[in-house]
């Protein structure tokens, strides 16, 4: 496993795990982890910004575990830890503080958003300012070659890049530059209304969702008004957004025909996108189940992942503490 390069990522634990998570990013993850040494780790000191109760992060943090787990990541091959286990990431947080002018963080979409909305006051959060140089830190301690993420996170990891950059000019060559991986057509995943898919947007289609849920949600989905003959734009339809994530690709290039064609109603492209879900779920919340019986397991993948990530934290911040000087 050594001499493989590096792959790491993170997910916050704020709840309600989505089809944006999976196929953004730990689909990524799944089809990489025989391939790279991979980091997968909770970020909850990120999630700390949003969840001000200890007993909701702690159950949102067990309930990723196990979800990370359903989907198939093997903790045989992928060291899987929670953030706040590796303290030497908050360390180098602070020496990358020390470092990064506030104009940087002042450009960083997500804060520039809280801004737009809540003005100028101060009423952010220094986490929420704070929070592409913790995920520098988290990125450059495991000397990470690769960065499997969705393209909100683009800009982030650009400051990754900027931070490791500075760092090695001044005080020489330290840190490795890491390169994001950002799949083609799951970028962005959209959500039920046609924005990013987002528990922000309350657009989410659940990974487990229960199939009534499911049901209400697909028939919540925006269409035009097109009747059943007339032909139909798969590309602009969120319907079929959907649907060619989670269909049997024979099925998918079925449906796109009977759009450009016409010949098929919303109603039952909703009804197509409903069975395929549930089929494309029914595994994943069936490992999930599986799991919630055995949360003892669960705990274990994550103290075994921990020393593992501990162990090459501690010898890269050592490193790093002698550049500086402290
Ligand atoms: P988070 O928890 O918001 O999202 C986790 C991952 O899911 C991706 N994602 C999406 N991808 C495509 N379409 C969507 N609609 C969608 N919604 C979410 C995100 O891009 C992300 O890859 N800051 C990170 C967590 C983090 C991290 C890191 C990631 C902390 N440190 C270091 C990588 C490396 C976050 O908030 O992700």
């Amino acid at each position: 496993m050594e001499n493989k390069a590096t792959l790491l990522s993170g997910i916050k634990p704020t709840g309600d795990i989505h089809l944006g998570n999976y196929f953004g990013a730990m689909r990524q993850f799944l089809d990489l982890q025989d391939q790279f040494e991979c980091f997968i780790f909770i970020a909850n000191l990120h999630a700390l910004n949003q969840i001000h109760d200890a007993d909701i992060l702690k159950a949102n943090t067990l309930e990723i575990a196990k979800a990370y787990l359903s989907v198939g990541l093997d903790p045989n091959k992928v060291h899987f830890f929670k953030q706040s286990d590796i303290p030497q990431v908050s360390e180098l947080c602070w020496i990358f503080n020390s470092i990064t002018n506030v104009g940087l963080m002042e450009r960083a979409h997500a804060y520039k958003d809280f801004v737009a909305k809540n003005g100028s006051g101060g009423a952010a959060m220094m986490g929420l300012f704070d929070y592409p140089i913790l995920m520098a830190a988290d990125i450059l301690i495991y000397e990470s070659d690769i960065v499997p993420v969705g393209k909100d996170q683009q800009q982030h990891l650009e400051m990754a890049v900027d931070i490791a950059g500075r760092f090695n000019h001044i005080f020489g060559e330290t840190f490795k530059m890491p390169e994001g991986r950002i799949g083609d057509e799951t970028a962005t995943v959209i959500g039920l209304d046609g924005r990013k898919m987002s528990k922000s947007y309350g657009n989410t289609i659940g990974l487990f969702d229960a199939p009534e849920t499911l049901k209400k949600k697909i028939s919540s989905i925006k269409t035009d008004s097109k009747g059943i003959d007339e032909p139909k734009d798969p590309d602009t339809d969120n319907i079929f957004a959907l649907y060619r994530l989670v269909a049997d690709p024979v099925d998918v290039e079925q449906l796109k025909m009977r759009y450009i064609q016409g010949g098929v109603s919303y109603k039952e492209a909703k009804d197509l996108l409903y069975e395929a879900l549930v089929n494309f779920l029914a595994p994943i919340q069936a490992k999930k189940k599986e799991l919630d019986e055995n949360e003892d397991y669960v705990l274990k993948v994550l103290n075994d992942g921990r020393e593992v990530a501990l162990e090459r934290a501690e010898q890269k911040l050592r490193e790093i503490k002698t550049k500086v000087g402290i």
